[in-house]
């Protein structure tokens, strides 16, 4: 959020601080690696010369993903009115762009954010950066932006959160100290954007996306996708407006978002992208 609302924040245990700093500050934080089918789908995916049949040869190979992307491409998110049947029809109906963006959906909603006794909250993290990426495409549409590019934005942003979230479970079983939720969200949220932003390094996407995620709470640091910066923020204030939480936003805090001049976001735009709210959350909602 680009503080919009006071936030007060309540402090985790000093060791348990301590412990997460030093971790984060020496790279040696564990970041979750894609499946490894996904994996090698979002480097072909990254290659402008990629053919469709390099990339079917590497989904049929893997059961699960080949599954999981026929359910995806035919759910809200990408159905159209014809059922896509057969993973060629899917290929070459959908494209590189939106098989690697399906690829990412899958390995973020599968294993790679699992924090056991903490699937409610990754669950709702996962609803709130799949908003991200809805609101993020909608306004790089009407800038005439990269949709593809800002939804994957949208996706990623947050995806700090998890992997220090399971950190901080394990600080504080290793100091026996309670978990306390709004205390862990606090330390998680100054440090998310910094370990997101390497965590996209580490999954070897686009140099422009981790910079987008590292800065998406501060986006005038961003120097090669500034524009992606500021419309990942506003996305990320217009999902914390739609879904309720406990970082919900206000609507007249939006009418009067720091960013809307940088965009060049007028206000029957701005209207337009409040009045997607309801579309938006119906397809997170039919996402699960
Ligand atoms: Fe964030
Ligand atoms: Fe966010």
């Amino acid at each position: 959020m680009l503080a919009l609302s006071p936030f007060t924040p309540v402090q985790l245990d000093a060791q348990v601080i301590r412990r997460l700093a030093e971790r984060v500050a020496k790279g040696a934080l564990e970041l979750p690696v894609l499946p490894e089918a996904a994996s090698k789908v979002v480097q072909l995916c990254n290659d402008p010369t990629v053919d469709l049949a390099q990339i079917a040869a590497v989904v049929s190979r893997d059961a699960s993903l080949a599954g999981n992307l026929m359910r995806l491409a035919n759910s809200t998110l990408y159905g159209g009115t014809n059922p896509l049947v057969s993973l060629d029809q899917v290929l070459a109906r959908l494209g590189v762009a939106k098989v690697r963006e399906m690829a990412l959906i899958i390995s973020c909603q599968g294993k790679v954010f699992k924090v056991a006794g903490h699937e409610n909250l990754v669950k709702a993290q996962f609803r709130h950066c799949l908003a991200t990426a809805l609101f993020a495409q909608e306004i790089a549409r009407s800038r005439r932006w990269n949709v593809e590019e800002a939804f994957l934005c949208g996706l990623l942003h947050d995806i700090g959160r998890p992997v220090l979230l399971q950190e901080v479970v394990e600080g504080c079983a290793m100091f026996g100290i309670p978990f306390d939720p709004a205390a862990a969200d606090a330390a998680i949220s100054a440090l998310h954007a910094r370990v997101g932003g390497e965590m996209v390094r580490h999954w070897k996407l686009p140099v422009r996306l981790a910079e987008v995620v590292q800065f998406h709470h501060d986006p005038m640091k961003a120097t090669t996708a500034r524009n992606q910066a500021m419309m990942t923020a506003l996305a990320d204030d217009l999902a914390h407006l739609l879904l309720a939480g406990p970082k919900q936003v206000a609507e007249d805090s939006i009418r009067e978002h720091p960013l809307l001049g940088d965009l060049n976001i007028y206000p029957d735009e701005l209207a337009a992208l409040i009045a997607f709210g309801p579309k938006a959350k119906a397809t997170v909602e039919a996402m699960g």
